[in-house]
């Protein structure tokens, strides 16, 4: 790999600038908004940026208007230098690292709400998470001018909002969403997992196995959303400190929940393991 110190700016103003000049020379732009604490998922997806777009930039950027007041953003990883060095290694051109008043300067009042998809699954359970995405994304689509973005498909909702937001809005980019990376056992990478405890860490699986149970189900003839479902909340329920919030059987577009399935299938979990919540999805495509 090529070790390239990529450039980081902190103001909004001196990106968007910087970013303009490089268009107007006829060059695309790759974005990949992260918040940090980066991961080989996070590095899959700046991976994909550099191939298709002439210059990549990564957002870091804890975003605190998408955590209610008792989620985690306090301690949400914060780990610049060694993302920095992750990044250096893989030769992104720019980091983008504002602070918090320079995204939300004094006086700042707007907010984008996609109505509908934002509002069931990890919106039904944290009801001002999706505004907060939605906002800071269209504020960095904005500031970079970037032709594309890219997307983890762990978070699956995520990316079926702003592909929502930029149809809607008729916004000028293209949204990529990239497969979920895995670790070896099938725990979905996330920075979360960090969080875990060593034995909340094994129990952790359980999320990727009870996917896996139920798209054999599914492979093997069962049509029955709720017979599908109740297997997965079985196997969840025998790992003692597991507490789930969904378990959704949905449409890959509309994420409205089915009864019968016949055709493609997102089935989507939210559990949380001791303290930590995590979330994961799986695309199924009966046989
Ligand atoms: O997926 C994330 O890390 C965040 O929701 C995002 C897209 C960077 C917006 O803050």
């Amino acid at each position: 790999m090529t070790e390239k110190k990529p450039e980081i700016i902190r103001d909004p103003q001196e990106l968007q600038r910087r970013l303009t000049e490089l268009r107007k020379q006829g060059k695309t732009i790759g974005l990949v908004p992260t918040m940090g604490a980066l991961h080989y998922g996070h590095l899959s997806l700046v991976i994909a940026a550099k191939e298709e777009s002439d210059i990549s930039v990564v957002s870091i950027f804890v975003n605190p208007t998408q955590f209610a007041p008792n989620e985690d953003f306090d301690k949400y990883p914060r780990t610049l230098d060694d993302d920095v060095d992750l990044l250096s290694q893989i030769g992104v051109d720019f980091i983008f690292a504002p602070t918090p008043e320079k995204m939300y300067p004094r006086g700042f009042k707007s907010t984008v709400q996609v109505g509908g998809l934002s509002e069931v699954l990890e919106g039904s359970f944290r009801p001002t998470h999706f505004n907060g995405v939605t906002t800071v994304v269209l504020k960095l689509f904005n500031i970079t001018g970037a032709d594309f973005a890219y997307f983890g498909q762990k978070d699956y909702q995520q990316v079926a909002v702003v592909k929502k937001m930029v149809r809607d809005l008729n916004l000028p980019i293209e949204i990529i969403s990239c497969p979920i990376i895995r670790e070896e056992d099938g725990l979905a990478l996330s920075s979360r997992n960090r969080y875990l405890s060593p034995t909340d860490r094994k129990n952790a699986i359980i999320l990727s196995q009870s996917l896996q149970k139920a798209e054999k189900l599914i492979h093997s003839g069962e049509r029955n959303a709720q017979t599908v479902r109740d297997e997965i909340r079985r196997m969840i329920e025998t790992v003692p400190n597991a507490q789930i919030d969904y378990i959704a059987i949905v449409d890959p577009d509309s994420l409205i929940e089915l009864e019968n399935i016949a055709g493609n299938v997102v089935i989507l979990l939210a559990v949380r393991i001791g303290s930590t919540r995590l979330i994961d999805n799986w695309i199924v495509r009966p046989k």
